[in-house]
C-alpha cells in the first residue's frame, strides 16, 4: 500500500513538530506548511535528524496559511489524504490584548485552509482544539459533552473553529473531521533534541519552571494558593507531548472508519496534578531548586481541570502512556541540552 501523505499546518511548532516525527517514524509522508511565526527552520532539521531514513519523506512550505494562493499550489503540486491543522496563534493573554490579531490569523487561516481543501476533495481533517473550551468546569473530569464556553479571544477562535467544523460536516456529510481538545501539553521528545521554545516570556508554567531551572529566570511565581486543592495551588492534567502526538495517528487512523462524521474526543491522561506536585516533580528529575513567589490568582484561570478519556480509550484506541516524571525528565533534558531553545544566548531575552 502507498504511504499516506498528510499536510501538517503549523508542523514547526511544539505539538507539530512532535507529531511529525511520529509520523514519519509511522510510515506517513508530511508535508509542513508554517510561516515560523513562533517556529524555526531548526526545529525541521531536528526532526529530520531524529527521523534517520523517512526523513526523505518530510517537505516543508514557509507560507502563511492566509495565502490562499500559495496553498493552491501546494494542493495542486501533491495529493494528499488528510490534514493535520496545528496553525494558530496561542497566547490567552495576547489575544485579549489584540483580539482582531488572534481572529484574523486562526479564523482566516482555518477558512481558506477548509475552502482550499473542498476545492481540492481532500476532506479528511484532524484540528487541534483545547480543553480552554470547557471554561470552568463546573465538575471533573471533564467528558466531551460538558457544556462549551470561551474566557478570551483565543478560546473563542477554538470554539468557533469547533462549530465551523460542526456545520461544515452538516452541510457536506463528505467530511470526516476529528476535533481533539488536548489538556496541557508538555515534555519533548526522549531525545532532547526538539522541544518547546516559547517567544518572549513564557505564559505556560513549564517553559517558565524550565527557564527559571537554566537561570534565564530568576523565580517561578505560582498564581493563586488559596484554591480548594490539597496544596490551594491550581490543578491541570498535564500530558507528555510525544503521548499527544500518538493520538494524532490514532486520530487519523480512525478518520478511515466510514462510520465518522465529525468527532470530538479529549486527549489528556484523567489524572490532576497541582502546581506544585509539578513542580516538586520537576526539582526531583533535573536536581535543581526552582524559587517560589506566591501571588495572587491569574484572572480567567480555572480551579480544576482534567480530563475524562473514556471516549479516546474505547474509539481511538489511544492512552496516555506517560506520567509526570517521564513529562519533567524529558523536559529537563531538551532544556539542559537548549538552555536557549533552538536559538542562542543573545537572540533570547
Ligand atoms: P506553536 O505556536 O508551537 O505551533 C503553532 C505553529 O503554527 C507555529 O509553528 C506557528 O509558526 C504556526 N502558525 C501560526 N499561525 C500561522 C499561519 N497563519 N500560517 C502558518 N503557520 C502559522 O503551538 P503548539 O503548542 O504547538 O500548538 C499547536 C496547536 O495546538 C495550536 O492550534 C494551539 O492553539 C493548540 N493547542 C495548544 C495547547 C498548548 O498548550 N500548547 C493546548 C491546546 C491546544
Ligand atoms: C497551568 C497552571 C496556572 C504559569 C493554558 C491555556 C489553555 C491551553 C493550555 C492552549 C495554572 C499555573 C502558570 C506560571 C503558575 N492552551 N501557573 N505560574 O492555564 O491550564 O492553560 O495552556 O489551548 O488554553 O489557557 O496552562 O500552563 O498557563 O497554567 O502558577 O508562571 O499553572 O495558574 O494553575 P492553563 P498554564
Amino acid at each position: 500500500m502507498a504511504a499516506k501523505t498528510i499536510l501538517v499546518t503549523g508542523g514547526a511548532g511544539y505539538i507539530g513538530s512532535h507529531t511529525v516525527l511520529q509520523l514519519l517514524n509511522g510510515g506517513f509522508k508530511a508535508v509542513i506548511v508554517d510561516n515560523y511565526d513562533n517556529s524555526s527552520e531548526i526545529a525541521v532539521e531536528r526532526v529530520k535528524g531524529l527521523a534517520g531514513q523517512f526523513a526523505s519523506n518530510l517537505s516543508c512550505h514557509k507560507l502563511d496559511l492566509r495565502d490562499r494562493e500559495g496553498l493552491e499550489k501546494i494542493f495542486a503540486s501533491t495529493k494528499f489524504d488528510a490534514v493535520i491543522h496545528f496553525a494558530g496563534l496561542k497566547a490567552v493573554g495576547e489575544s485579549v490584548e489584540k483580539p482582531l490579531y488572534y481572529f484574523n490569523n486562526n479564523l482566516i487561516g482555518t477558512i481558506v485552509l477548509l475552502e482550499v481543501m473542498a476545492a481540492h476533495g481532500c476532506k479528511k481533517l484532524v484540528f487541534s482544539s483545547s480543553a480552554t473550551v470547557y471554561g470552568w468546569p463546573k465538575q471533573v473530569p471533564c467528558t466531551e459533552e460538558f457544556p462549551l464556553s470561551a474566557a478570551n479571544p483565543y478560546g473563542r477562535t477554538k470554539l468557533m473553529i469547533e462549530e465551523i467544523c460542526r456545520d461544515l460536516y452538516q452541510s457536506d456529510h463528505g467530511w470526516k473531521i476529528i476535533l481533539l481538545r488536548y489538556f496541557n501539553p508538555v515534555g519533548a521528545h526522549p531525545s532532547g533534541n526538539i522541544g518547546e521554545d516559547p517567544r518572549g516570556i513564557p505564559n505556560n508554567l513549564m517553559p517558565f519552571v524550565q527557564q527559571v531551572a537554566v537561570g534565564r529566570r530568576p523565580a517561578l511565581t505560582i498564581f493563586g494558593t488559596d484554591y480548594k486543592t490539597s496544596d490551594g495551588t491550581g490543578v491541570r492534567d498535564y500530558i507528555h507531548v510525544v503521548d499527544l502526538a500518538d493520538g494524532h495517528i490514532a486520530a487519523l487512523n480512525k478518520l478511515e472508519d466510514p462510520k465518522i462524521g465529525c468527532e470530538v474526543y479529549n486527549l489528556g491522561t484523567g489524572k490532576g496534578t497541582s502546581v506544585l506536585e509539578m513542580v516538586k516533580a520537576f526539582e526531583n528529575a533535573s536536581g535543581k531548586k526552582i524559587p517560589l513567589k506566591m501571588a495572587d490568582r491569574r484572572p480567567g484561570d480555572a480551579e480544576i481541570v482534567y480530563a475524562s478519556t473514556d471516549k479516546a480509550s474505547k474509539e481511538l484506541n489511544w492512552k496516555a502512556k506517560y506520567g509526570i516524571h517521564e513529562m519533567c525528565r524529558d523536559q529537563w533534558n531538551w532544556a539542559s541540552k537548549n538552555p536557549y531553545g533552538y536559538g542562542s544566548a543573545d537572540s533570547k531575552n
